[in-house]
């Protein structure tokens, strides 16, 4: 199985880092809209953000190795015509920057107070940023439109890479699901 890129596919390592921050982002996604729904007297009011934020800090630690991975591995260049290329690179990068921008939205929810995070009982992570004005409210905001705006570009994403499994029908898809065994 070969781990690391070429310049026309990807490696398992990209593959599984892809999926597992795909899969962690979907489900925080879905998790952080239905937390805030609860009400005091739910059995989920304090377990389900404390998962939330584990999860989310585990994430942030996730996409920093993917990016180092990234920077340190050839990369498979997009399929398609040269505007399509250049959408589909630019696309990437804009995905990488919102995935940062709700992380660090999220820890500075979290650490408003100056209280550290609790991941899973294992570690905590200590507040660095506190005590700003309004803290709390405000990256509560940004947090909520960064990860809609996140949820949006993910999926013009995904619909452009079924646009090219079922039209253009090339590899795009395909390099990304499938390991390879060459080397
Ligand atoms: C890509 C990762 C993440 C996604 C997609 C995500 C998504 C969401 C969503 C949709 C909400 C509901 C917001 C609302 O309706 O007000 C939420 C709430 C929240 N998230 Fe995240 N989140 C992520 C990562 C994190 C991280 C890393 C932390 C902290 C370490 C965090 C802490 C929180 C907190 C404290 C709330 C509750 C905010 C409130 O009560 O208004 N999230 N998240
Ligand atoms: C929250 C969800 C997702 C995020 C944040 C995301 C992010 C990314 C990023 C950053 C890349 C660039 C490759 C890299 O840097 O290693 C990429 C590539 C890719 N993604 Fe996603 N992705 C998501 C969901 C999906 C889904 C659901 C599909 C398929 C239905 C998909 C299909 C692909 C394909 C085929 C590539 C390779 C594109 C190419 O080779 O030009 N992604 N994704």
């Amino acid at each position: 199985m070969r781990l690391g890129n070429t310049t026309t596919g990807y490696g398992s390592v990209a593959i599984i880092f892809h999926w597992l921050t795909a899969l962690a982002i979907i489900g925080l996604f879905a998790l952080g809209l239905w937390m805030v729904e609860l009400t005091y007297y739910d059995s989920w009011y304090n377990k389900a953000p404390a998962i939330h934020k584990s999860v989310g800090l585990l994430l942030f630690v996730l996409v920093l190795l993917r990016l180092i991975w990234r920077l340190g591995n050839p990369h498979p260049e997009p399929i398609g015509e040269s505007l399509e290329k250049r959408l589909a690179g630019s696309m990437h990068w804009l995905l990488y920057l919102f995935t940062f921008a709700v992380l660090i939205s999220g820890y500075l929810i979290s650490t408003a107070k100056g209280k550290p995070i609790e991941v899973f009982d294992w570690f905590a992570v200590p507040a660095t940023v506190h005590n700003l004005p309004e803290q709390e409210d405000i990256a509560g905001l940004l947090h909520l439109w960064l990860a809609w705006g996140l949820i949006v570009l993910s999926s013009g994403h995904t619909l452009a890479a079924l646009k090219h499994h079922f039209i253009d029908r090339d590899a795009t898809l395909r390099r990304m699901l499938r390991f390879t065994h060459d080397k």
